[in-house]
């Protein structure tokens, strides 16, 4: 398979370039910088993209230029930091700008292979404090911009490229342009990563890796275990069994509309497990929410492991883990980043388990996953749904998690998404509609006494990924009818309001 692979140097971008690349239908992974040698050579990469970063090719300790990306042969793009990494490795110069640039600026850019088709005149998106004074050997000058006069550089003859603005960001007119010429002209990448590939692609590594096993499929509701039950059922058959284990901290009526649909349209044996007596005893009193994820996330093993025994012998344990969980949770790339939340599956799993996991969509971003779920049949509706956490309700309670917390959080939640999707064009621009169980408690006035009641939040947001998210402008009239349903009909809530922070600083969940 052609593959390109991205070198991370820490830019908050670099995730946005592996998805353009996916976008040109092209196999992209993302790496570290300081990846084994052996890592990035598995991939046979038709090309490298050098990301961004925080550093200065001059600091002390700063990441350099791996050797393999020279001498592998193959083309290169350095983005911003990597133009100047390729600059300083060879005997380019580099120093710190006289004007640092941050935000949009006007770019020329000259004729170039990866110019080719772009205007003369472009706005870009920038973030700099360093410039490329001077160009290695054999490297020409391919844009200006005015406190940049070497924006972008590039070697055609070696297939070697610089530029200091970002193609990735939606920001840069034509961004995607630049890297398509790259992928496809420069590197020579057919656009050939299709659902239907990926699909193919999947079902030969679980095969490989499963062999004659028996793998145990948790199957949530969501899109993404349906399509991993489903790949996983494509590729062993019989071998597959499902659960769908209600840890009774999932949404009103989700259990129930959840079996519906895989006894519908998956053709897959699917037990169900309630064991919400269980999960609420073992969080009783638990605040902390790194607490509650490691408790859901431990116990949901515990389920599997006795849920397994009873159904004779499994090996593997498949999840719907996706990429931007691995690479968040990872934090891969910026060794040093804080981890936000522990979340994704990946971070809440307890080390000791008795299955080998198989994550047959970890290298896949969220869109990807939506593509090859139409592709395999499942509904629009299953594939379009929002997104939930796996710690489900727990995480959108805030305190102690109790059968009443979850019943009155429930109800609300209930009434937020009806109100939601009575106007179908305003929920399809949304990431997610939700509400929050504060454990604020406030004066009110019902009839004519006084209520000391919760304080309950909505949250709607916009987003591509879920990694940044902006909250979503809902109608006026919308958020009036869901807080007066709420305060009439939710007992235990006397207030209700609507949280318009992004992400960042927030995050989605609140917890
Ligand atoms: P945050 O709150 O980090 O959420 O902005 C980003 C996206 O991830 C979901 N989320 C989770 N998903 N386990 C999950 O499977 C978790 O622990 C978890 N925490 C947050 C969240 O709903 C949003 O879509």
């Amino acid at each position: 398979m052609q593959s390109i692979v991205i070198l991370d140097f820490g830019s908050q971008f670099t995730q946005l370039i592996a998805r353009r690349v996916r976008e040109l239908h092209v196999y992209c992974e993302l790496l570290p910088h300081d990846a084994p040698r052996a890592e990035i050579e598995r991939l046979s990469p038709r090309g490298f993209i050098l990301s961004g970063g925080p550093s200065s090719v001059y600091d002390p300790g700063a990441p350099g230029l791996p050797a393999v990306v020279l001498e592998s042969g193959v083309p290169v793009l350095g983005i911003c930091y990597g133009m100047h990494l390729l600059a300083h490795h060879l005997d380019g110069v580099v120093r710190p700008s006289a004007k640092r640039e941050f935000g949009p600026a006007n770019v020329s850019v000259c004729e170039s292979a990866i110019f080719r088709g772009i205007p003369p005149e472009l706005n870009v998106w920038m973030s700099h404090g360093d410039n490329t004074d001077q160009v290695p050997t054999g490297f020409e000058v391919l844009a200006r911009s005015a406190n940049s006069p070497i924006a972008a550089m590039g070697n055609a003859l070696r297939g070697i490229y610089g530029i200091q603005f970002h193609p990735e960001v939606t920001h840069t007119e034509h961004g995607l342009d630049v890297l398509r010429n790259f992928v496809y002209d420069v590197c020579g990448c057919t656009p050939g990563w299709s659902p239907a590939s990926i699909i193919e692609e999947s079902i030969t590594q679980v095969r490989a890796q499963v062999g004659e096993g028996r793998v145990l499929c948790a199957l949530s509701g969501g899109v993404d275990s349906a399509v991993t039950a489903t790949l996983i059922g494509r590729a062993v058959g019989e071998r597959l069994t499902c659960f769908f284990v209600d840890h009774g901290l999932l949404r009103a009526g989700e259990a129930d509309e959840a079996m519906e649909l895989f006894s519908e349209h998956l053709d897959l044996r699917v037990v169900r497990v309630d064991a919400s007596a269980r999960f609420l005893s073992r969080l009783a009193g638990v605040v902390d929410p790194e607490r509650k994820r490691k408790i859901i996330g431990e116990e949901f093993i515990r389920v599997f492991e006795a849920e397994a025994k009873a159904n004779g012998q499994f090996q593997f344990l498949a999840q719907g883990t996706l990429y931007p969980d691995v690479i968040e949770s990872a934090g891969q790339g910026k060794k040093d980043a804080a981890r936000i939340k522990s979340h994704h599956n990946v971070g809440g799993l307890p080390a000791q388990m008795d299955f080998q996991l198989v994550e047959p969509l970890k290298r896949l971003f969220k869109d990807e996953v939506r593509a090859i779920g139409r592709e395999l049949g499942l509904p629009e509706r299953w594939v379009n749904r929002q997104p939930f956490p796996g710690p489900g309700l727990a995480v959108r309670i805030i305190g102690p998690v109790t059968p009443e917390a979850v019943r009155t959080v429930q109800a609300a939640d209930a009434i937020v998404r009806s109100e939601v999707e009575c106007d179908p064009a305003i929920a399809r621009t949304l990431w997610q509609y939700f509400a929050v169980l504060t454990p604020v408690q406030t004066v009110g006035v019902m009839g004519d006494g006084r209520t000391y009641a919760n304080v309950v939040a909505i949250r709607a947001v916009t987003s591509s990924d879920g990694m940044t998210a902006g909250w979503a402008a809902l109608p006026y009239e919308m958020l009036a009818r869901i807080s007066a349903r709420i305060v009439n009909e939710v007992p235990g809530v006397n207030r209700v309001v609507y949280d318009i922070t992004s992400k960042p600083p927030s995050t989605i969940e609140w917890e």
